[in-house]
């Protein structure tokens, strides 16, 4: 008989494998239901998989958002909260950890990105002016828009292709911003938004080179960058891998120089500083930061808490560093590259080049005979957690919304369903499950057809629409 042969992962690549750089001091088990009971679960959730209880979820992918693994370091900060409600210790290790990270003066608490983006749109936006950014995303768009602001697109074109395969498709279209800044006049801008990297576009970077260029435009005409810097240090580790000159420098280095072109940052600290609840914003003007100061102790909380408790605020004080060590970032978005090669080796057409933070399907190409108004993405995400107990999630025309004015649904180019993944919590072996649920899925592709929205809320309808199947 023939003697099997098994190959490692780094042989099958021709490399030596390499490996996450942690190891596991405590599991949480999980379990993969029966297909009847996933049928009815999803029935029940009205195929949307934010609906879904993640008791019956075997591999949960709806998002990489305040589902990390803290380290044991961060656990131990949890025992050292100082819960006094005024001036606690622990908002000053966090307010050190940011300022000595991302190069920003001043800092204000806030209990998660949303709350942060609440305070700068209120804080920045005149009723009446715009909001050019790189790519809208959901809950940043809302905010300005109930600002008062008007959201303007200035990505470049080659975002909205998923099958680009331009190193930086986070990159601001400096023409476009320039066009919209002379036509509508300066003083209209209220800022520019910028995100790094840039989560509807499939979690693509902004090179160095088109922030320096941004902030050389911006200082021309007098408006100000405000960054969403939730998944920076991602997108520094592809300007690291990408860029010329680059190469050597360390994370941090690179995130900082970064930093350095904005005039301040809102995060959403469940992402990127490695904690599951919590956020911020940093500024370098001293007026807003006294006019945030002073607005988050309406919305948030004081101005040394935010709505967090000090325990949160001491695992995200060493979060933020430990989510800047070269090892951590390379050993993350290796991860999300191991999963999309296989997908990539296997035809499966997702959005190239892989970003940082998951996988993104193209539901369009996976699906071209469902016609967008019937929600093609939102059934692939149904379909793959059918399949597999697999959760990931709509990234298309449900997530966009309606135009606020006309009513209408709003047609995205990209048409995706999102696969986040986790920062230090899922293994190789479940990537390579994943990989073979999408391709089941695929496989079944032509059977497949579309929904209909049967309940709509007004605000973020991706979290709680629910559809039935057309196909009964
Ligand atoms: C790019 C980006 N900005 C802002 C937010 C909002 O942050 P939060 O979910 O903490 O409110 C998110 C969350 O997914 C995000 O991905």
């Amino acid at each position: 008989m023939d003697k099997p042969t098994y190959r490692t992962m780094g042989q099958q690549s021709g490399r030596r494998s390499w490996a996450e750089p942690w190891k596991i001091k405590m599991v949480e088990p999980i379990h993969l239901t029966s297909a009847e009971e996933r049928e009815r679960a999803l029935a029940e959730a009205g195929y949307n998989t934010f609906l879904l209880r993640s008791e019956d979820v075997y591999i949960d992918l709806l998002t990489d958002s305040g589902t990390s693994a803290m380290s044991d370091r961060q656990w131990a900060g949890i025992m050292m909260g100082d819960e006094a409600y005024a001036g606690s210790r622990n908002f000053y290790h966090l307010e050190e950890a940011v300022q000595q990270t991302y190069g920003y003066k001043y800092v204000v608490p806030t209990h998660q990105g949303r709350g942060a983006e609440h305070l700068i749109s209120q804080t920045l936006i005149t009723p009446g002016q715009y909001v050019p950014g790189n790519m809208y995303f959901t809950t940043t768009r809302l905010h300005q828009e109930l600002a008062g602001g008007t959201f303007v697109d200035v990505i470049i074109d080659e975002a909205h292709d998923p099958a680009n395969l331009h190193p930086f498709k986070g990159n601001v279209d400096l023409d476009k911003l320039e066009a919209l800044i002379v036509r509508e006049g300066a003083d209209k801008i209220a800022y520019v938004s910028l995100a790094g990297t840039v989560n509807m576009a499939g979690g693509q970077p902004v090179s160095m080179a088109n922030a320096r260029a941004l902030r050389e435009l911006c200082n021309r005409y007098g408006v100000s960058i405000y960054l969403d810097a939730t998944r920076m240090s991602e997108n520094a580790f592809f300007i690291q891998q990408r860029e010329e000159g680059y190469g050597s420098k360390s994370i941090a280095e690179i995130l900082s120089e970064f930093c350095s072109y904005t005039d301040g940052a809102w995060m959403s600290a469940k992402k990127d500083n490695l904690v599951n609840i919590g956020g911020w914003l940093a500024v370098n003007d001293y007026d807003v930061f006294d006019r945030l100061r002073n607005m988050v102790v309406i919305y948030e909380g004081l101005h040394t808490y935010g709505g967090m408790a000090g325990r949160d605020m001491e695992a995200l004080a060493i979060g933020i560093v430990e989510g800047v060590q070269d090892d951590h970032i390379r050993s993350r978005v290796g991860q999300v590259l191991y999963l999309g090669g296989l997908l990539i080796d296997w035809e499966i057409p997702i959005v190239r080049p892989v970003g940082g933070h998951g996988i993104f399907l193209d539901a369009r190409a996976f699906y071209p005979h469902i016609p967008q108004e019937q929600f093609p993405a939102q059934r692939l995400a149904a379909e793959l957690y059918r399949d597999s107990g697999v959760r990931g999630m709509e990234r298309g025309i449900v997530s966009a919304g309606r135009d606020p004015e006309t009513g209408e649904h709003r047609h995205p180019a990209l048409e995706l369903t999102r696969l986040a993944i986790p920062r230090r919590v899922y293994t190789q072996a479940h990537m390579d499950v994943v990989a073979e649920a999408v391709k089941a899925v695929y496989d079944a592709r032509e059977q497949t057809r579309g929904l209909k929205m049967v309940y709509e809320p007004a605000y973020l309808r991706f979290f709680q629409a629910r559809f039935e199947r057309l196909d009964g």
